[in-house]
């Protein structure tokens, strides 16, 4: 019966696909920066234009005041007995810079045409605007053709998700009635391939730190000081290159004694997926692998903790050169986690490494940290079930179960404080640039999310008991 009610949306869904595009161009062109405050005004813009969104299409929707970037929450009811979904997504972007190395201005979106076909590129076409765009527009087409939705849905859409989603947790605790349902659905993930659906079920977690290392009261002239003092950038550098190992296993004290090892039934699974290593290296210029020995490509992004640094700073950066000993020097580092590391000792055990490196008159300053631990999705739930189906309906293909390098805090603190699992159904592809320059969505995976959303919600009403 669901299926009688699905086939004329799919087909409002194929007719509207330009005006759905226009929309989702209007909300690329605002740079809802959220690490940045200078783009504070912007970010509520972009919530302000969400909730405007669901309001139009008949959702009791408001931008909500959180700890520091709002959140947008919408409620639709639909038939009784049907299941309550909360869908969620994140309305903030990552920076754009370097900027110079955009082909357009990253918040003018444009289309281009490419080897699978039409594509937008902007910041946050993929991550995340575009795909919270594809449940947006399944349930106005939903709305359009029926004049209601065929499930109950609420909608919550964060404004930190890249950047460290601190309102999160106390907004989910102070209005936990509210945005309690039967399952999450979140929309940030990828596919496997273009035509291969998928979904998440190993989200990796991260904790992030920027050290700073202070050594003499000021900065020093490198002739008068080079030779007679310890220079801070040197010794950070030193320090840095001592966080792994030849074999390239870190070697923080303790870092790995919480990793869970894979099953071989999983190791076995993924195999059979044929990741193809060498395309993803070229794919951006690399030939040679990264990560740790003795471990294969998908278990090292998957399923292996890591250390990176994002940012270098200190000493003369301004053209032309300067000689000087810079009295202070620091560096970001994000560590990816997986089951069952715990943030908090990742956090110590990286202090600890530090300290211990440090002579004396040196100090170590943590400018920031936060953290959350990896998660895993039960893949047993009907809830689940639905959204395979959903997803099979749409691209005559058995989706696949996949795992994730990035991290989204979210779906923990949704399971933590909420109770309720998450299905990670996304349409993202490898190559779509996420977090770089000339970051873009393909048009057949915007058209064939929302799409596959309006499939799974008929699914899901399927499940009405
Ligand atoms: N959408 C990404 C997560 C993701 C990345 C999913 C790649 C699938 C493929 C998400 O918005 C993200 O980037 N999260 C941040 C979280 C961090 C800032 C706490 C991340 O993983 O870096
Ligand atoms: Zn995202």
């Amino acid at each position: 019966m669901t299926k009688d009610l699905l086939t004329p949306v799919l087909a409002r869904i194929d007719a509207g696909l330009e005006q759905s595009v226009e929309r989702l161009v209007d909300v690329l062109r605002i740079p809802s920066i959220s690490t940045d405050p200078k783009f504070d005004p912007d970010v509520h813009r972009a919530a302000a234009w969400m909730a405007d969104q669901l309001t139009g299409i008949g959702f009791d929707a408001a931008v909500r005041p959180a700890k520091k970037h709002p959140m947008v929450v919408g409620h639709m009811k639909g038939p009784e007995g049907t299941p309550h979904i909360l869908y969620y997504g994140h309305y903030d972007v990552q920076p754009a810079d370097p900027y110079e190395l955009w082909d357009s201005d990253p918040f003018e979106p444009v289309i281009v045409e490419a080897e699978r076909g039409k594509r937008i590129v902007a910041r946050g076409a993929v991550d995340d605007k575009g795909q919270v765009m594809t449940f947006i527009e399944a349930f106005r087409a939903w709305m359009e053709v029926h004049g209601s939705l065929p499930i109950s849905v609420t909608v919550l859409l964060e404004g930190e998700e890249e950047s460290g989603s601190e309102s999160l947790e106390p907004f989910l605790s102070a209005n936990k009635d509210e945005l309690s349902a039967d399952a999450c659905v979140v929309c940030d993930t990828g596919m496997w391939a273009v035509d291969k659906p998928a979904i998440t079920y190993m989200l990796r977690g991260i904790v992030s730190v920027e050290v700073k290392i202070k050594g003499p009261s000021r900065d020093l002239h490198s002739g008068m000081y080079g030779g007679g003092v310890i220079n801070p950038i040197n010794l950070l550098s030193r320090i840095l290159g001592d966080f792994h190992d030849e074999t390239g296993r870190i070697r923080i004290g303790g870092f790995y004694d919480d990793v869970l090892p894979v099953g071989d039934n999983e190791l076995k699974q993924w195999a059979g997926l044929g990741f193809d290593e060498k395309a993803f290296l070229s794919e951006v210029g690399l030939e040679v692998p990264g990560g740790e020995q003795g471990f294969t490509a998908l278990e090292r992004i998957w399923a292996r903790p890591t250390l990176d640094v994002n940012g270098i700073t200190g000493g003369y950066q301004d053209p032309g050169g300067k000689t000087v000993i810079a009295s202070e020097a620091s560096a970001k580092i994000t560590c990816r986690l997986v089951p069952d590391q715990d943030p908090d000792k990742i956090i110590a055990g990286l202090k600890a490494f530090v300290t211990e490196r440090l002579p004396k008159g040196y100090s170590l300053e943590i400018v920031h940290e936060g953290g959350f631990p990896a998660l895993r999705v039960p893949t047993e739930s009907d809830y689940l079930k639905a959204a395979v189906a959903g997803l099979r309906d749409e691209y005559e293909t058995e989706p696949v179960l996949i795992g994730c390098g990035g991290s989204i805090p979210a779906a923990g603190s949704i399971r933590n404080l909420l109770g309720m699992d998450s299905l990670l159904v996304g349409f993202g592809l490898e190559d779509d640039r996420v977090h770089s320059p000339n970051e873009k969505f393909e048009m057949v995976c915007f058209h064939r999310g929302i799409r596959s959303n309006a499939a799974i919600m008929a699914r899901l009403a399927e499940l009405a008991g």
